[in-house]
């Protein structure tokens, strides 16, 4: 099992979730978050860096089993991209997940994902 963590733009975030649903990934959690990547440079102010401002943007997170990986991953690049790709569209952070628990039933690992 994997934890696909993505960060998007979120004026992407209804066209990802679409696609992903159409290639079976129903299940995710969207948190709207705030971050900087390299292009949000640190500016130099009287000698002094100076953090640059936050920038809104849409974290998936994704737990699936590892044959569903690739597809979980393309799918978001080709919808998360502006056009041919532009900075700032975004990232993909893939972890080991080591367990996963149905609640309701205490289901484990592949089948409770
Ligand atoms: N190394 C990182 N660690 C944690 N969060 C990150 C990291 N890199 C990017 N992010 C998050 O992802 C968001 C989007 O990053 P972004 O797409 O600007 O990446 P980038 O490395 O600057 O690539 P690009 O050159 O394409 O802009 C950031 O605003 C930040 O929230
Ligand atoms: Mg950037």
């Amino acid at each position: 099992m994997k934890l696909i963590t993505a960060i998007i733009q979120p004026d992407r975030l209804d066209h990802v979730r679409e696609a992903l649903i159409q290639a079976d990934i129903t299940r995710i959690t969207v948190s709207r978050v705030t971050g900087h990547g390299r292009q949000e440079d640190i500016e130099i102010y009287r000698g002094q860096r100076i953090a640059p401002n936050l920038i809104p943007k849409v974290r998936l997170d994704i737990a699936v089993n590892d044959e569903f990986v690739n597809i979980t991953v393309d799918t978001i690049i080709e919808k998360a991209k502006h056009g041919t790709g532009e900075v700032g569209d975004g990232k993909i952070f893939i972890t080991p997940l080591e367990e996963c628990i149905r609640i309701r039933t205490r289901e484990k690992g592949g089948k409770a994902i």
